[in-house]
């Protein structure tokens, strides 16, 4: 393993951006730079968890995030087993730490976790030697999406101190949104949250970010426009009046994306629901790095993996 990468970070486990400093998120960023050439390379694979297993464990549906863990541990040459909690213990009553432990005994090293329930990874980290790596945690955070967004926005601005970056859309229920947020505020960019008020609390004020519910009055002052999913299973709790008037005040389609800078960055960290928070058009256009944000988090995800491995060495671990 990289000698620099193994100074710089010292945690076991990646729980969220809350608690990292601007200069572990950039170690992360610059190590994830590293590791997206190997992705252009014939040969996709390095050595750095070799004779490691790295364990999936989702409680929750996955696309991109549960293939992407996949894919980066392969590339690390780590060995990988998926669990999906509709065919484990957890069924049967296991609790999570004892689901935990189990395979821990099994020489598990790493085990990256999506739970329903806000802490869970938190929690494990707490009960296992093995690393943790939180996949998604109820509304709480998504740490590795936050990275891979912030990465993308890196690629296409720069340095993001007093960068403009606008989230859009269902903040309340939104981990990816408290990810963006913690990562983009140490970085020095300003945060702005978009939205009713419905899906906005006002305490987010408290995190120094702006709160606009008006969408067409600030559509040239931000560079990145980040469109959260509206989360169509919580549609019955009557957030917003319809799908159909949330996409006349919030939905980013062409005409609202020609009042926006040139240049703009267009991101949504998926799934998308088309035709309502953002439109086919501009999903597919030209200012979309929407594809790109998936590609990213490949390489920001065997930073994750290698890093915590190797802190987890330098631990004694
Ligand atoms: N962005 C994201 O977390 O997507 P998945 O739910 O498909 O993993």
């Amino acid at each position: 393993m990289p000698e620099t990468a193994a100074r710089a970070w010292t945690r076991k486990d990646l729980l969220g951006l809350e608690e990292l400093s601007r200069a572990e998120i950039e170690h992360v960023l610059d190590t994830a730079t590293g590791f997206k050439e190997i992705s252009t390379r014939s040969i996709k694979k390095a050595p750095a968890l070799r004779g490691k297993v790295v364990l999936n464990l989702f409680f929750e549906p996955s696309t991109r995030t549960k293939t992407s863990f996949s894919l980066a541990a392969q590339r690390l040459s780590a060995d990988i087993v998926d669990i999906v909690k509709e065919a484990s213990s957890a069924v049967k009553g296991e609790s999570l730490v004892d689901t935990g432990r189990n395979l821990e005994a099994m020489g598990v090293d790493i085990v990256i976790i999506r739970h329903q329930q806000a802490g869970a990874p938190a929690l494990l980290a707490r009960s296992l030697d093995a690393c943790v790596v939180n996949a998604g945690d109820g509304t709480h955070e998504h740490p590795t999406q936050g990275l891979l967004d912030i990465f993308t926005m890196r690629e296409k601005l720069g340095d993001l101190t007093g960068r403009k970056i606008a989230l859009v859309g269902d903040i309340t229920h939104s981990r990816v949104a408290r990810s963006n947020i913690w990562g983009l505020r140490s970085l020095g960019a300003e945060v702005g949250l978009i939205g009713p008020k419905t899906l906005i609390p006002g305490a987010f004020k408290e995190l120094g970010v702006n709160i606009h519910h008006n969408l067409d009055e600030v559509l040239d002052h931000y560079d990145v426009f980040n469109i959260l999913r509206i989360q169509m299973e919580r549609q019955n709790k009557g957030l917003f009046p319809s799908v159909r008037e949330y996409h006349y005040l919030y939905g980013i389609d062409s005409k609202r994306l020609s009042r926006m800078k040139s240049g703009v960055v267009i991101m949504h960290p998926g799934p998308i629901n088309r035709g309502i928070e953002i439109s086919h058009e501009v999903a597919d256009g030209e200012n979309s790095v929407i594809l790109r944000q998936v590609s990213n988090g490949l390489a920001v995800r065997m930073a994750v993996l290698m890093l915590v491995q190797s802190a987890r060495e330098s631990h004694g671990g």
